[in-house]
C-alpha cells in the first residue's frame, strides 16, 4: 500500500522502530482468511465482558442532553469526585479533586501525550525494556532522545537505577515505569519505589508511573507510587479502566499526582482533544463506585486460568515462568531457539499466538508473553499443542 510513496512521512513516523508484531499479525490474517482455527494469546485484550450495570448506565445517560455536548477538558466534577474517593480507600492518599486528578481518554492517552508538555530535541526519556510499546512512541513524537532501560531477569525485572549513564540522568525528562509489569508480571517493591522517588528528586526527573494494572493482583495488593513520601512533588500516575472492569473498549482512565504535572497534561490535552464523552465518564463513575466485586470476581477468574496454563507450562518443561500479577504469563523460551520470533513462528504452525519478547523492546529478546484472555479450556488446548 505505501510502495509510490507520493507523501513522504515526517522524520518522527520514520524514526519509530518496525512493527515487531507485523509478521504475527500477517500470519494471524492469512490463518483467518483460511478459515483456519487458532488460539490467540498475543493481545491483552480480555474476553470477558464489562459488567452489564455499566453498559446500562452508559446507555441510559447517552440519552441525556448534556452529554450528547462537548465536554469539560477536565473532566466532569463527580467523576473526578469518585476517583478522589477510590484512590482514598484503594490507597490510602488524598488527591485534590480539582487539581491532582485528570480524567483521561484511557491511559495510554494521556501516557503519550505527556512528553508533549515537557520534551524538548536534545532531551532524554527513559522507557523499561521490556515495556509497553506506546512509551517509545510518546517520546519520538516528542523529539527526545530514548534510554532502554533494561528490566533484567536478575534483577527481579526492576531497573538498576545505578546504570543510567550520568548523561541521560542530566538530560532526562521523563521516566516511565509499570508495576505490576507489562510483561513481566512483578510487582515493584517499597524499597525500589523509594529509590526511584529519591532518584528522581535528585536529577528532577518526572516519574510517569503507569498503573494500569492496579487491580490484577493475585498475593500482594500493589502500591501506587503516591504512596510513598515525597513522590507527589516528581510523579504523575496513570490509571484505566480498561483491565480493571474490562471496559478496553471504552476508552476512559485518568491521570493523578503532582498538580503541575497534571495541569500541564491538561494544557496539551486541551489542544488536541474535546474531553471525554459524558456518558463515558458516568458509566466509569458508575464502575469505581458500585462495582468493586466485580475485580474481585475477575482476579479469581484470572488466577484460575494462570494455575491451569503455568501448571501446563512446567508439566511441558518450560523454565522461568513468570506470573506474579497481570493477565500475562512471561516465559523464557526454549534453549534449542534462536530468538523469541523464531519461536514464536514455531507456535504459529501449532496454531497458538503469542507475543514475541522482542515486541517489547531489546531486553525482551529470549522471552515469549501469553495474554490468559481466553477460557480456561482453550487454555488446556493450548497447553496439549505446545
Ligand atoms: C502497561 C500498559 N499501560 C497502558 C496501557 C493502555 O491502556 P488503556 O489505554 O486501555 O487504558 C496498556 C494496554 O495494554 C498497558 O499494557
Amino acid at each position: 500500500m505505501m510502495s509510490k510513496k507520493r507523501f513522504d512521512w515526517a522524520q518522527r513516523l520514520k524514526k519509530l522502530p518496525p512493527y515487531l508484531f507485523a509478521e504475527i499479525d500477517k500470519e494471524k490474517k492469512y490463518l483467518k482468511s483460511k478459515g483456519i482455527d487458532f488460539i490467540d494469546l498475543s493481545i491483552g485484550d480480555p474476553d470477558i465482558l464489562a459488567p452489564i450495570e455499566v453498559v446500562n448506565t452508559l446507555s441510559n445517560a447517552a440519552r441525556l442532553k448534556p452529554n450528547q455536548k462537548y465536554a469539560l477538558d477536565q473532566g466532569k466534577f463527580e467523576f473526578r469526585k469518585t476517583i478522589k474517593n477510590w484512590f482514598k480507600d484503594r490507597f490510602a492518599v488524598g488527591l485534590d479533586e480539582n487539581k491532582e486528578i485528570l480524567p483521561l481518554i484511557g491511559s495510554k492517552e494521556g501516557l503519550v501525550h505527556l512528553p508533549l508538555g515537557f520534551v524538548d530535541s536534545g532531551d532524554y526519556v527513559i522507557i523499561p525494556s521490556p515495556g509497553y510499546p506506546g512509551y517509545r512512541g510518546a517520546a519520538l513524537f516528542a523529539g527526545a532522545g530514548v534510554y532502554e532501560m533494561p528490566l533484567l531477569e536478575k534483577n527481579n525485572f526492576l531497573p538498576d537505577l545505578e546504570k543510567i549513564p550520568r548523561s541521560v540522568r542530566n538530560r532526562a525528562k521523563i521516566i516511565y515505569l509499570n508495576y505490576p509489569n507489562n510483561p513481566t508480571t512483578v510487582l515493584a517493591p517499597v524499597d525500589f519505589l523509594k529509590k526511584l522517588v529519591s532518584f528522581a528528586s535528585k536529577y528532577g526527573i518526572i516519574i510517569a508511573y503507569d498503573n494500569a494494572y492496579s487491580e490484577l493482583y493475585f498475593n500482594h495488593k500493589p502500591k501506587s507510587i503516591l504512596e510513598i513520601k515525597g513522590a507527589k512533588e516528581v510523579s504523575i500516575e496513570f490509571h484505566s479502566l480498561s483491565k480493571t472492569f474490562c471496559m478496553t473498549g471504552f476508552r476512559v482512565g485518568w491521570a493523578c499526582g503532582n498538580k503541575e504535572l497534571v495541569e500541564t497534561l491538561l494544557k496539551v490535552k486541551t489542544n488536541i482533544d474535546s474531553g471525554i464523552f459524558g456518558a463515558i465518564q458516568d458509566a466509569a463513575s458508575f464502575a469505581l463506585e458500585k462495582e468493586n466485586h466485580y475485580a474481585n470476581n475477575l482476579r479469581k477468574t484470572i488466577k484460575e486460568r494462570r494455575d491451569i496454563f503455568v501448571k501446563g507450562l512446567m508439566a511441558k518443561g518450560y523454565k522461568d515462568i513468570f506470573a506474579e500479577s497481570t493477565f500475562y504469563v512471561w516465559v523464557r523460551i526454549p534453549q534449542k531457539y534462536r530468538s523469541a520470533i523464531d519461536f514464536s513462528k514455531t507456535l504459529l504452525t501449532k496454531r497458538i499466538v503469542a507475543a514475541p519478547g522482542r515486541g517489547f523492546g531489546k531486553w525482551g529478546e529470549g522471552f515469549v508473553r501469553f495474554a490468559l484472555t481466553v477460557d480456561k479450556r482453550i487454555l488446556e488446548k493450548a497447553i496439549d499443542l505446545l
